[in-house]
This record gives C-alpha cells, structure tokens and sequence, in this order.
C-alpha cells in the first residue's frame, strides 16, 4: 500500500517536499533554513513499526523554556519542550500514547478536536486523573484530516501557561501541494519581576483572562520565520493562548483559508486577515508574494473582546524575512473541494445555553456561570446519538466567550438571527459580548460525558464549564 510518507510535514519544515507528493522529502525549492532552525518543533517518535499506528512516549515534566537568548523560564513541558513535539498521523491510523506524569501534580491530556471515545477525552471526571507519578495509555483512532492540539485539563490556567501543550496534524487523501509547510502555536506569556512565569493574578485577570504577555510562536519570542519569493507555504495555526484573541495580517499579502477546527471548508476562501479565539485552529496557505530580501511582518491587530481592560494595540507575532533568492514561480490558486452542507435545523426547538458572570465587589470573587450555575453544579444536558442537537447560545456578558464542545464537530447556523454565509465544522467559535449564536451537530456514537466551556482558561477554571451526556 502506498501513501505519503508522514515525513511530509518535515519537521515542521525542515523544507517540504515539491511537486508530486511522492512523500519524499526530496527537493527543497527554496531554503528557509531559518524558518527549520527558529521554529521548527520536534516531531513525536514513532516506536510502531505498522504504518497504520501511531505509537509515542510522553511525559509531562518540569523544565527549561528557552523564550528567546538568555531568557529561560522554569515551564512545565511534555518531554522537556514547549511546545510538546508535533504528532503527525493520517486518516484512519490508531494513535498510542505511553503518557507518564512526572509533575507533582496530577494532569490529565486532552486531544482537542479529535473525535475519540469518552474515556479517552481527558476530561477529569470522564477520566480519572493521572496522579504525579503515575502513568495511563491513550489509545483511539484519528477519524478525521485536519489540525488538532493536545493539552491538560486540570488546573487549565496554570499547567498550559507553564507550557503544557502541542499540536497533532492528520492528514488525508488530498493533501495540497506545497513547498514548506509546518505548524505555529501561539501563545503569549506573563512575565513577573523575578523573570518567572507570574503566578496567578488578580480578579482583574480572572475575570479579563490572562493576555497581557510576551508573544511566543512555537515556544520562541522575536522569531523569524524565512520566506522564498513564489513560495506557497501552509501553515497549520493553533491558539494556545489563556485568553489571547488573534487577528493576524500580514502586510501585502493575503491568506488562503482551506480549514478551520474540523478539517476542510468547502472552498478555500481568501482573506486579510485571521481570526482565531483561544482554542481556534486553521489550515493556511501563504504565497509569497513580496520581493525577494525584504520583510514583513506578521501582526495581532487589535480586537475588543469586550472585558473591559481596554483595546491592545497591534503587537507583532512573527517577522517574515525573504530570502535574497530569485523568485519561484507562483502557483495557481488551489482547487481543493470538500462536500460540505449546511445542517437541516427544521422542526428542532432549539435548546437554550446562557453564559453570564457575576462580580461580588464585597468577596473580592468572581463567577461565571452556565444556565445560571457554575461548574460542577451547572445541570447536566442529555442527548441521544444520532439525534441532532440544535443550541441556542446565548452570552449574558458585555465580553466574548470562546465556546468550545468537545466529541463533536459542529456547525454556526446564524448570530443574532443572521445566518452564517457558509457552513465550516468548528469546535470551538467565538460568542461575543451579547450575542445569540445558533450552533447544530449530531452525536455520533460515543456515548459518554462531554464537556462544553468557555476556552479562557481563566473562566474555565472559575466555573464555566458544562456537561453533555450522550446515550445511546
Ligand atoms: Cu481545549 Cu475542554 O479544551
Ligand atoms: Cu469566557
């Protein structure tokens, strides 16, 4: 059987392959040894031989976090780096984890995005948390093509500030043809005076969540990513920021949007700029289309969430340096297609989801709440498999709530009555600051405990968090 070698994703670019996707890593067009060297992740070790199988070893354990030269912080890692290494795996392959946690503390992972079985999920009731010291198996197929990300869920806030995170890519049939592709996890970070990752602040933070920090892109501040004139790059983006909201453009050049959180869009669609709230993933195609030995930068525009603290302004992510060679030639624009349809929402009576947050001035302490509680005491929803669920969402609060379900995919029907222009499958989607956003999806059959919550993960912590059972 023949099919691309995994070795494709190279390193997150160690300079992909061009032309027929023989999976060979053979031909650089250009050579970004910069982008390799500055940002590329190390890729997860796979013990398995059969291709079919994906097996690696993680650990969680203290470490180093080498932001930028001279600076190190004492981080939280999985197998010594932030972030932890890059999974890659096609359609359909089993993925085994050996995971061992070496923290004093218990954590558990969670594989955000991907479609596993309940126990697998890494929620902290659906599965028992693994004691420091202790160990646990992962183990379930990737039923789906697209970007993914794993990260704790326990104690969110503190152990993925500390840098418990990384990215899975899953690649399908019909990948498209490019000359370096990789991914970028964004995250920012707080420093305190003593240099160290600050401890957990004020209500200020935990009612605005955690964005005031140092960007880093791949664990590196003030990185350089190199580009080749003519060059079309994918980047698989994920935002494993706190609380950080990204709008990213970057000057004179536009961006091919083919995925967002569940794989594919329909078409690819073409845009200025990105959008991605805490949790967000999407699959971009960059051509370079700047002059050779110029810059460019990527840049955060600044976006009002809604809490409160204030506007930041654009703040830049990732410096784009062009190489002095002669430019390739430009590609053709993508034809790349999937069948993807608006769900049929007729005849359900939607189901109503508040999100709201309460201040108590006196305490000093604040609350988010779903349907008027805060987890663990929010009233559990049911669903059966195969039943389709429309909700309602409905944010109480002047600020933005990321939602993120997890087990499934689902689909925006409209915001404030307006129908989305085009269907995507998402798993997590901004609800701004009073807004009613109509979601729909199907339980396949996995049934189990799913969590629904906001993905700041300062509101998770603080109650915003939510149960779906689903039954057969
Ligand atoms: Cu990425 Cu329940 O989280
Ligand atoms: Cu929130």
């Amino acid at each position: 059987m023949s099919r691309p070698a995994p070795t494709l994703l190279v390193t997150l670019l160690t300079l992909a392959a061009c032309g027929e996707d023989t999976g060979a890593p053979t031909v650089s067009r250009g050579g970004p040894d910069s982008w390799a060297s500055a940002l590329s992740l190390p890729r997860a070790t796979d013990l398995n031989p059969d291709p079919r199988v994906v097996e690696v070893n993680l650990d969680a354990r203290m470490g180093d976090w080498q932001l930028s030269p001279g600076r190190v912080v004492q981080a939280m890692t999985y197998n010594g780096g932030v972030p932890g290494p890059l999974i890659e795996a096609h359609v359909g392959d089993t993925l085994v984890v050996h995971f061992t946690n070496h923290l004093a503390e218990p954590t558990t992972i969670h594989w955000h995005g991907v479609r596993v079985p309940a126990e697998m999920d890494g929620a902290p009731h659906s599965q028992h948390p693994v004691a420091a010291g202790g160990s646990f198996e992962y183990r379930f197929t990737l039923p789906d093509a697209g970007t993914f990300w794993y990260h704790p869920h326990m104690n969110e806030a503190r152990q993925m500030e500390l840098g418990l995170y990384g990215a899975i890519v899953v690649r399908g049939p019909d990948e498209p043809t490019v000359d370096v592709e990789g991914a970028l996890v964004l995250d920012d970070v707080l420093l305190g005076d003593d240099g160290q990752i600050a401890p957990a602040g004020d209500l200020l933070e935990i009612h605005s969540g955690r964005d005031a920090g140092l960007q880093v892109i791949n664990g590196h501040a003030g990185a350089t990513l190199a580009m080749r004139a003519g060059q079309r790059q994918r980047w698989h983006i994920v935002n494993a920021g706190s609380a950080r909201f990204y709008r990213l453009a970057l000057a004179g050049h536009r961006f091919t949007v083919i995925g967002t959180d569940g794989g594919r869009l329909a078409t690819p669609r073409v845009v200025d700029e990105l959008f991605l709230v805490p949790g967000d993933r999407l699959d971009v195609l960059v051509d370079a289309s700047a002059t050779p030995g110029t810059r460019a930068v990527l840049r955060n525009m600044p976006y009002d969430r809604g809490h409160g603290s204030g506007v930041f302004e654009a703040q830049d992510v990732l410096s784009v340096a062009y190489t002095a060679e002669a430019p390739l030639p430009t590609r053709a624009p993508p034809t790349l297609t999937r069948n993807l349809s608006p769900m049929d929402t007729q005849g359900i009576t939607p189901r109503e989801v508040r999100f709201s947050e309460r201040i108590d001035e006196a305490t000093q302490t604040v609350t988010f709440m779903i349907n008027g509680a805060s987890w663990p005491d929010v009233p559990m929803t049911r669903a059966t498999v195969g039943q389709t669920q429309v909700w309602d969402l409905v944010n109480e609060s002047e600020m933005d709530h990321p939602f993120h379900l997890h087990g499934f995919f689902f689909q925006i029907v409209s915001r404030n009555g307006v129908a989305e222009p085009s269907p995507s499958w998402e798993d997590t989607a901004d609800l701004r600051g009073h807004e009613r956003m109509r979601v729909v999806f199907r339980p396949d059959d996995r049934p189990g405990s799913w969590m629904y919550h906001c993905h700041i993960l300062e509101h998770v912590d603080h109650g915003m968090m939510a149960e779906l059972m689903v039954e057969r």
